[in-house]
Parts: structure tokens; C-alpha cells; sequence
């Protein structure tokens, strides 16, 4: 492996067998006898990547696609059936919720058995024994056999004792969601630790703004593939065009006709969201609007709603560029990041976002709009471009942004 990786998987794939139709009955199983079908289901196909020592590696992707199968290959729980995974140094994971654990058995004990198949003695776990029950805050209940733990102490103790193991490469499947929030941000903070040590980190998750937040680059899951491994930005609006391509997958969109325009969620009654027509500073369709620098932008986004849903976010995204080059990113907003989530209704409605001043300068710029559930769990639909416009600019100063200044003297 070379210098300078944690970990290398290479060209890994992992077969699952399903067996169907096995006998139950006595008769039934001599009817079949040697007959047994199955199916095999590739859960993981060719996978290469590898994670550079001291790197935070994001692994994303919809329910299904293979990440807690990549991370318990990783953390050798699962073998490849093809393929290999290397580890440079001792790793430590927090795999599916209350994996490792033996539910008969107190706290305590698991600590000590946890501790002990991670190669740690006796005398090193007593150590940081007080440490871990500190940091799951589990001091009452760490003689109580743990099946009478609930979700968020399995978790705090898993995490506890992974990150006090002082592993060279620390793997975290999606658990983290499962805590309450200000025990998220203690494990979020102790992440910035391990990170600031040079510890390496493999980190599934569904949520884009912790992605965003701690992780160097991520890699993309599509059913078993790898469909990206790119920064966190892009590998979010990779994910997210996967998770509309899912959509269809299941349920294909058929070719839209008059009718469907008129009523245009019944193409695909899969999304219950779906958006009809997005507005700028109330242009028509087909006509290109033009905003001054220094105006507000006020972003009209008709949706129909085929049934209520909860706790729905908002997502756009402004992109300098006319198509004739590479476009740049000039902001990309998720509701649910800044908390704010909405219980949309059944039926038309407009949602209304307002941007209070519009900083660029001249050029050509287009609109992205989507809305999800939280999390992007489900991206209900996704207009790229749903409106483009062009910006004029009539102040001084040079560059892609007006930004307002003062000068004064301060004369001795
Ligand atoms: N032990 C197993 N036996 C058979 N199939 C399995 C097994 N474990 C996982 N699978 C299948 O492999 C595929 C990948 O599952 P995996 O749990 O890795 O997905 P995931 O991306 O972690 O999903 P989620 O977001 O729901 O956690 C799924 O189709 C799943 O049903
Ligand atoms: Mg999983």
C-alpha cells in the first residue's frame, strides 16, 4: 500500500445469497429436496477508493445502496467476496446500532469485552474505563445488563468506547442521528479532536450538513457502485441527483402530455411533492428576468402536494454561468441546515423565499430549486435551472461582488 493511506479498498464486491422458497415443512422440504433457489444480491460492486492517512472520508447514499456493508468490510466484520480491503493501523467502529454488544451483559462487561476484541489488555481498559462511562454519561446504569439500555445509550457507550480506544482509523455508520442533538454535538466536537490528531475517519451519514461540516471528501453509493467520490459540495448534488434518478427508477415518469401538464403530479404519483413553476422577482415563464445588484430576489416556487407532508425542507442553489463555461457556485442554501422545516398541505401552494439584497455584479446566473424531507431522506423533486437571469450592475467597483464600505479618518 502506498505511503501516506489508511485505507485501501480495492475493486471489492460483496455478494449476499438469498435463499427463497425453503421448504418448511417436512414434506415440503423432500418435494424440493436439493432443489433450494436462491438469488444472489450484490450488495457492494467493485468498489476502489482509498483514504489518505488523517483524511474524514463521507460516505453517502439512499437507504439500500451499501454503506453499512462497505464499513463492516472495512472494520473486517463482513469478508469481500471479491476483492481486497486493507487497514494501515488499528481501527474502531460504530457500526449498526447495539452491533457488538452483548445484550445479557452489563455495561461494564461490554466495555471490557468490546475493549478486549479491539486487542486492548486488561490493564489498558481499566485505564479508560472512567473516561468511556464519563463520556456516555452512563454513570447509573453501567452495571445494568444493556438490553434494558435504550437506542441513544447503546449509542453513547458504542461511541464512548470507540473514540476513548484511541483507533488510528475510527469508522461511524449513520448511528450519530440516533442521539439527542447536544449529545451529537459532543460526538461532533470529539471528531474535531480525533481529526486534529491525524486520526483517520470514515463517517456514513444521511445528513449533507454534517457531511459538509466534517468530512474532506465523500464518496457516493448507488446501488453496491460507486457513482462519485468528489468533494462534499459536489458529492451532495451527485446524491441528489441519484435520489431523483431512484425515483423514476421505481416508478418511471411517463412522457408528459397536455393533461399532465394541468395536473402534474399524476405523472408519477410516487412524489408526493412535486414543483410546477418557479418565479423570479415575479418573472413570466420564457422571459428572462434582469435584477439590479443591491435589489431583493423573491423566489416563488408553485409545488403540488398529492398528500400532506411533514417536516419538508427547501433547497436552492445560484450558479454564475451562462453555459458557455464551467458554472460557479455562487450559494447553495438547505432549509433543514438553518432548522427551518415546513408541514406543507395537501393541494397548489407557492412557497415564497426572499433574499433581501442580491450582491452580484453583471453576468448571467440560474436558479436551482428543490424540496426534500429532511435530510434529503427523499428529494421529492429538483428543478435544475428552473429560471435563469442576468444581473446589471452600475456601481464602481471591480469583481464578481458589491460589496459596501466605508473609509473615515482617524486623524491623530
Ligand atoms: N446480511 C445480509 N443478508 C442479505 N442481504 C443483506 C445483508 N446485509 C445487507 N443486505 C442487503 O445489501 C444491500 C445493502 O445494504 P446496506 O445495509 O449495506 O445498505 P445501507 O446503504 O447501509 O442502507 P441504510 O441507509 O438503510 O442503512 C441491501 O439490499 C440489503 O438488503
Ligand atoms: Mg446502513
Amino acid at each position: 500500500m502506498a505511503d501516506g493511506v489508511a485505507v485501501s479498498v480495492e475493486d471489492v464486491s460483496k455478494r449476499f445469497r438469498l435463499y427463497q422458497d425453503r421448504g418448511t415443512s417436512l414434506k415440503e422440504r423432500l418435494v424440493k429436496r436439493g432443489k433450494t433457489r436462491y438469488e444472489d444480491l450484490w450488495a457492494l460492486k467493485h468498489i476502489s477508493f482509498e483514504v489518505g492517512e488523517g483524511e474524514t472520508v463521507g460516505i453517502i447514499g439512499h437507504n439500500g445502496s451499501g454503506k453499512s456493508t462497505l464499513l463492516k468490510s472495512i472494520c473486517g466484520v463482513l469478508q469481500p467476496s471479491e476483492g481486497q480491503i486493507v487497514v494501515n493501523g488499528t481501527i474502531a467502529g460504530l457500526l449498526e446500532l447495539g452491533a457488538g454488544f452483548q445484550h445479557e451483559l452489563s455495561g461494564r462487561d461490554n466495555i471490557y469485552l468490546n475493549g478486549s476484541m479491539l486487542g486492548l489488555s486488561k490493564k489498558e481498559i481499566d485505564d479508560i474505563f472512567d473516561d468511556i462511562v464519563e463520556f456516555a454519561e452512563l454513570e447509573k446504569f453501567i452495571d445494568n445488563q444493556v438490553k434494558f439500555y435504550s437506542s441513544g445509550m447503546y449509542v453513547r457507550l458504542g461511541f464512548a468506547v470507540a473514540v476513548n480506544v484511541n483507533p488510528d482509523v475510527l469508522v461511524i455508520d449513520e448511528v450519530l442521528a440516533v442521539g439527542d442533538e447536544r449529545f451529537q454535538r459532543k460526538c461532533i466536537n470529539r471528531i474535531r479532536e480525533f481529526q486534529d490528531q491525524g486520526r483517520t475517519i470514515i463517517f456514513v451519514s444521511h445528513a449533507a450538513a454534517q457531511v459538509r461540516a466534517i468530512c474532506d471528501r465523500a464518496v457516493v453509493l448507488d446501488q453496491g457502485k460507486i457513482i462519485t467520490v468528489a468533494n462534499p459540495g459536489e458529492a451532495i448534488r451527485v446524491f441528489r441527483d441519484s435520489l431523483l434518478a431512484v425515483e423514476d427508477r421505481v416508478n418511471p415518469q411517463q412522457v408528459p402530455n397536455q393533461d399532465d401538464q394541468a395536473l402534474p403530479s399524476s405523472t408519477n404519483p410516487a412524489r408526493s411533492v412535486r414543483i410546477d413553476q418557479v418565479r423570479v422577482n415575479g418573472s413570466i415563464p420564457g422571459v428572462q428576468p434582469v435584477i439590479t445588484t443591491g435589489e431583493p430576489i423573491k423566489i416563488d416556487i408553485d409545488y403540488h402536494a398529492t398528500s400532506a407532508v411533514e417536516n419538508a425542507a427547501f433547497t436552492f442553489e445560484i450558479y454564475a454561468g451562462d453555459g458557455s463555461t464551467e458554472p460557479v457556485l455562487v450559494v447553495r442554501c438547505a432549509s433543514d441546515e438553518e432548522g427551518l422545516v415546513f408541514d406543507l398541505n395537501e393541494g397548489y401552494n407557492t412557497a415564497l423565499i426572499t433574499l433581501p439584497t442580491w450582491p452580484m455584479t453583471d453576468g448571467s446566473y440560474f436558479l436551482n430549486v428543490g424540496v426534500a424531507t429532511r435530510n434529503e431522506g427523499m428529494m421529492f423533486d429538483w428543478k435544475e435551472k428552473a429560471v435563469m437571469f442576468e444581473t446589471v450592475y452600475s456601481g464602481r467597483n471591480e469583481g464578481m461582488l458589491s460589496l459596501p464600505y466605508e473609509i473615515v479618518l482617524r486623524e491623530q
